[in-house]
């Protein structure tokens, strides 16, 4: 039975899950995954940090309140980050990173990502911009130091696409995807659906948790650009960055335009997308998009998120499911040292 020691970078709603799962589940993991895990430091902007070798309680850990400093209030916790020291010097052999997406450098969650990675610590990853903006570096850097790096919420939270895409489809191949990939904008529309106005459904977004504190980046799409950045590049090997995909987003749409859509059996939504051209190219886009009701994607209603990958030997396959949440994207952290675990294990080939 393998133990990994694990350090948390940033401890908002994400890692907080992941703290809570390791606590109601760790013994169950032994049996069933064939390892366990062990929290041994944690660093947060606005919480602190707080370092123990010998294995934090993670109950207790996920019961601290969201204050200012609140991780002084453990056991030789301080209230200020020491995200180096957590990084590099506690012991950890993994790093769960879910610090905020900036989706203008990827910093500093792509500082810490190297950091990491530079000391031979495996990194798993719920975060966009150190994927979407400096992906391809962070992947080499990992090669040459023999770790793993796997960041399979960054698109979706916990619903699989990333691996199950390149393990579960591998032999058939992907020449383009379609996506309902941002939440807040698909439940911005479902709610105009039944007649309410663009800023209301935005503001119910917001209360429901779905929506960044910032709307913008979901409802003009820039949120959606980091996702099919993601997936263009590790399905499609495209290669592509932000610049390279055109980006429209729902704002412009009006109640008139919904209503026309149903009165044509059709609906708009926001759809991120990409292609291999017949040259090798790759276009990119994300745009509201009129669907027939018939489209895979036309029922997709809600918070919920859906893509449907094009491939050459079994045609359209479809995931749907949450693209948001806590315990969610927890969930992908969780199957991401599943994946690192099984590597380890297995040597399988299919490993990054
Ligand atoms: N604000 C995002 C959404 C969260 O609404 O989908 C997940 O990236």
């Amino acid at each position: 039975m393998t133990e990994y020691k694990l350090a948390l970078v940033g401890f908002g709603g994400v890692n907080r899950a992941l703290a809570q799962l390791i606590a109601e589940r760790n013994e169950r993991w032994k049996t069933e995954l064939g390892f366990s895990l062990t929290i041994v430091g944690v660093t947060d902007l606005f919480q602190g940090s707080v370092i123990n070798r010998q294995g934090l309680d993670a109950a207790a850990l996920a019961a601290l309140p969201v204050v200012e400093g609140a991780l002084a209030q453990l056991p030789g916790g301080d209230a200020t980050a020491s995200n180096e020291a957590v990084i590099k010097d506690c012991g950890a052999d993994m790093i769960a990173e879910a610090t905020f997406t900036n989706p203008v450098d990827g910093e500093p969650a792509t500082s810490f990502c190297r950091w990491a990675l530079e000391n031979g610590k495996h990194v798993v990853t719920t975060n966009k911009g150190p994927i979407a903006l400096h992906g391809a570096a962070l992947k080499a850097l990992a090669q040459r130091n023999q770790v793993g790096f796997e960041y399979e919420g960054s698109v979706m939270s916990g619903t699989p696409v990333i691996r199950l895409a390149r393990q579960l489809l591998a032999g058939s191949t992907i020449s383009g995807f379609e996506g309902i990939l941002n939440g807040t904008s698909n439940f911005v529309l479902t709610r105009m659906e039944s007649g309410l106005g663009f800023s209301e459904a935005v503001k119910q977004a917001q209360t429901l948790g779905y929506a960044e504190a910032d709307p913008t980046a979901d409802v003009e799409g820039h949120d959606v650009r980091l996702k099919v950045v993601i997936l263009a590049n590790e399905l499609l090997d495209a290669k592509i960055n932000v610049n390279d995909v055109r980006c429209n987003g729902i704002s412009a749409l009006t109640l008139g335009d919904i209503e026309q859509a149903r009165q044509n059996n059709a609906r708009w939504k926001l759809i991120g997308a990409a292609t291999r051209n017949a040259d090798g190219s790759v276009s990119a886009s994300v745009e509201p998009r009129l669907l027939s009701n018939d489209h895979p994607l036309a029922s997709i209603g809600g918070a919920t998120n859906a893509v449907s990958f094009t491939t050459d030997l079994i045609g359209t396959v479809t995931v749907s499911g949450p693209g948001a949440g806590r315990t969610e994207t927890a969930f992908a952290l969780l199957s991401d040292i599943i994946s690192l675990h099984q590597c380890a294990t297995q040597h399988r080939k299919t490993c990054p």
